[in-house]
């Protein structure tokens, strides 16, 4: 009873179970990370990125370094999206500088080949990164675990790399729509076991990355966007009823309505795009919202950077509210505006 009624004070739940916060909760999408001297000098000691996320003594400290510097109001494990294609056995690494490569998946063949279930062995290291990490976690900081989207994760393993417009994917589920079904079948089972393991541990939030939201055409992504979307969230909460849920349907503008009302989601994050007059009407009067300065914003600083935070403060001040970005910070980011940033924020009450 103790821990649940320490729980319930930290302001990020407290927004997350519809209640009025103390003060607006902050914290920023990618906050650890390579704009942190600190973690790119941790980084280099890890021959691999992977094997960086699989070493929790570094996942605790990459995770805990943005909390020292900043008044932050979660904390959000260090880990990646691309372990859940890598704990399914495919081959996942990350170049420097050119980000992930992926054994790309072209058809039934390969998608045969991936493990019929998540490994849990392999990402054992990171539920072991939870535990210490919430044991080391400041009182008042919530800790966000998260998976991608299986859309999202999806287009990494179709197109066995970034791109800009995941074509390979969209192409792929056009032309093989049935093999498609079943990779994103696989992923829901996937991203809903990785979940639920990392609540276990010690996790008290999670958020959905659905950064490709936003290139599908409307049939599309209903069927690999939104019913995925919600079929983790059930599983989800079957087991754990109370878990709060974050999803952010990166460019999934007209959808946004349709994730408030039926994907189970407690907050959605918006992205910089959305306008946040018409979100604070039409979004945040159904659920709350996340979000939505733009990084470019944090990284000009000065005024802007405080003339676009007061009109999101502005904006949302009326109803449930979680001060973020609309994307990840960018690697190139001052750590001096993200200081003027969360003074700003805790400025305004
Ligand atoms: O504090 C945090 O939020 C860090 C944890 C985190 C990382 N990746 C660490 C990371 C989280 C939440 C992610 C999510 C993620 N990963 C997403 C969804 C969010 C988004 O930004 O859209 C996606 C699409 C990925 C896949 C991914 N991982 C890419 C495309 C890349 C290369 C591009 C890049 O940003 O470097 C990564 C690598 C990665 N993930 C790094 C970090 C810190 C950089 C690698 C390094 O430091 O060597």
């Amino acid at each position: 009873l103790l821990s649940v009624r320490a729980a319930a004070e930290k302001p990020l739940l407290q927004v997350l179970g519809g209640k009025r916060a103390t003060q607006v909760p902050i914290w920023l999408m990618r906050q650890a990370g390579r704009y942190l001297p600190e973690y790119r000098e941790i980084r280099s000691s890890a021959a691999s990125f992977l094997d960086f996320c699989y070493t929790p003594r570094l996942a605790i400290e990459a995770t805990l370094q943005p909390l020292r510097r900043f008044d932050f109001d979660a904390a959000i494990l260090f880990s990646d999206i691309l372990v859940v294609p890598d704990a399914l056995g495919q081959l996942v690494s990350f170049e420097s500088g050119e980000g992930p490569r992926l054994a790309a998946i072209t058809g039934a063949s390969d998608l045969a080949k991936l493990k019929a279930t998540v490994d849990l062995a392999r990402l054992s290291p990171v539920f072991e990164a939870v535990a210490g990490i919430k044991a080391a976690l400041p009182s008042g900081v919530a800790l966000i675990g998260f998976c991608g989207a299986p859309w999202t994760v999806a287009s990494y393993m179709v197109a066995g790399k970034g791109t800009p417009d995941q074509s390979p994917a969209r192409l792929f589920a056009y032309q093989q729509p049935g093999v498609f079904a079943d990779l994103i079948e696989r992923l829901v089972d996937a991203s809903t076991i990785y979940l639920i393991e990392q609540i276990k541990a010690g996790v008290e939030v999670v958020q959905i990355f659905d950064s490709w939201a936003g290139v599908l055409p409307a049939p599309e992504f209903d069927k690999w966007c939104f019913r995925p979307v919600q079929r983790i969230i059930a599983g989800v909460k079957a087991i754990f009823p109370e878990m709060p849920v974050i999803v952010f349907p990166r460019g999934a503008h007209l959808h946004l309505q349709q994730i408030a009302r039926q994907s189970g989601a407690n907050a959605i994050g918006l992205d910089s795009a959305v306008d946040p007059a018409w979100a604070a009407g039409a979004v945040q009067s159904l659920i709350a919202v996340q979000g939505n300065l733009d990084p470019l914003a944090l990284v000009a600083g000065g005024r802007a950077l405080d003339s676009a935070l007061d009109s999101l403060l502005h904006c949302f001040r009326g109803g449930p509210y979680i001060f973020n970005l609309g994307h990840g910070i960018l690697p190139e980011t001052p750590v001096a505006h993200v200081e003027q940033l969360v003074r700003r924020v805790r400025a305004s009450g």
